[in-house]
């Protein structure tokens, strides 16, 4: 279908057959989409212990990318999750693999030999893989903390860079960039496309990302508080009385940062790094905390990670309902943005 330039950079308005209501639509599109083969810019992000092949399937099936996260997978249950999604849609999805924990090399032959869509590498170097990647097809979209991290990524052949700001929730950058600044400057390096990530939940932060030069937007936080989202309900309730003041990073002593609701737990791990705690007695404090909080629903004392972003997330919704009003959003913003230009 054809489509006509629009004032974003690189993104561009497309006709659209809206197959529900039997009509067509204009529609933002950007070369996300088109290298993804997604109707929508829109992103998953990858969440240990929570994004497995339902939700994954749930955000493919409504028109963004659906992120299964390898993290804390077994090899079978990586397979088993790649099975059911191909059962689920024939819609691309991705595996997230975060290229620093030692299951990463089985989760990326995996990968390999299942010849998924998309693999997103976060947490480590991408070089060692790319070109691996690019033979059996497989789009290969890395997570980058910092400029550096966007030009390694670049240098290293990857399809497109997912720039993660500061205020997203789960593992963030020890340099603590922001994504209004990281996505700005990462423009500035690379033809490739950058999807914005940390601190986006709606319509005007997709608006916003895109006007930054980025061509999508991958989201945590926002899709954790979705009626898919496979997590405990207290963990729901806690994203929907959380505020923007309510989140902490732990983990700054000891190099590991992570976003995370201000609970028992975390207080507790700051507590520690005060006294100086090291790495060891701090991780074997918080080992399986994650898990604690999706699965069991301990909000005190399990890690509810989630971004700045938890601030303005006010109702738990279908993720297609989401995605539709996100996009319908989008365009009203953008045709709202016009009023400024006389
Ligand atoms: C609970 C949780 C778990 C996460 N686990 C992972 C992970 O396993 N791998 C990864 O690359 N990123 C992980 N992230 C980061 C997300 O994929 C995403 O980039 C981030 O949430 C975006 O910021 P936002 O929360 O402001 O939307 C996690 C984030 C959260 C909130």
């Amino acid at each position: 279908m054809g489509g006509f330039p629009c004032t974003y950079k690189k993104a561009y308005l497309k006709l659209d057959f809206d197959r529900k209501k039997g009509v067509f639509r204009i529609m933002l599109t950007t070369r996300v989409c088109d290298i993804l083969g997604i109707r929508y810019p829109i992103l998953l992000g990858g969440m240990a212990w929570i994004t497995g092949w339902e939700m994954a399937a749930a955000v493919s099936k409504a028109g963004g990318l659906g992120t299964i996260a390898a993290a804390t997978m077994e090899p079978e249950e990586l397979v088993e999750n790649i099975t059911k999604i191909r059962g689920a849609t024939s819609r691309p999805f991705a595996v997230n693999i975060p290229l620093r924990l030692p299951s990463s090399k089985r989760a990326v032959e995996i990968a390999i030999q299942e010849e998924v869509p998309v693999v997103v590498s976060s947490a480590g170097d991408p070089v060692k893989y790319s070109e691996r990647f690019k033979s059996k097809g497989i789009k290969n979209f890395q997570v980058a903390f910092t400029l550096e991290m966007v030009k390694r990524c670049a240098d290293a052949g990857v399809d497109g860079i997912i720039a993660m700001g500061m205020e997203g929730g789960g593992n963030i950058s020890p340099s603590e960039i922001s994504t209004l600044v990281l996505v700005r400057e990462a423009v500035e390096v690379t033809d490739l496309p950058i999807v914005a990530a940390g601190g986006i939940a709606d319509a005007r932060g997709l608006v916003a990302a895109l006007a930054l030069g980025a061509e999508g937007i991958q989201m945590g936080t926002r899709f954790l508080a979705t009626r898919e989202g496979t997590l405990h309900d207290n963990y729901k309730e806690a994203l929907l009385k959380a505020k923007d003041t309510d989140t902490t990073v732990t983990g700054r002593t000891t190099g590991l940062q992570f976003r995370v609701l201000k609970n028992r737990l975390a207080q507790k791990v700051l507590q520690m790094e005060k006294e100086g705690k090291d790495r060891e007695e701090i991780d074997s404090f918080t080992i399986g905390s994650l898990k604690k909080a999706a699965f069991s629903g301990d909000a005190e004392w399990g890690s509810l990670m989630m971004g700045q972003v938890v601030g303005f997330i006010k109702d738990i919704r279908s993720v297609e309902d989401l995605l539709e009003e996100i996009m319908l959003e989008a365009e009203r913003e953008i045709n709202r943005l016009k009023q400024y230009v006389r």
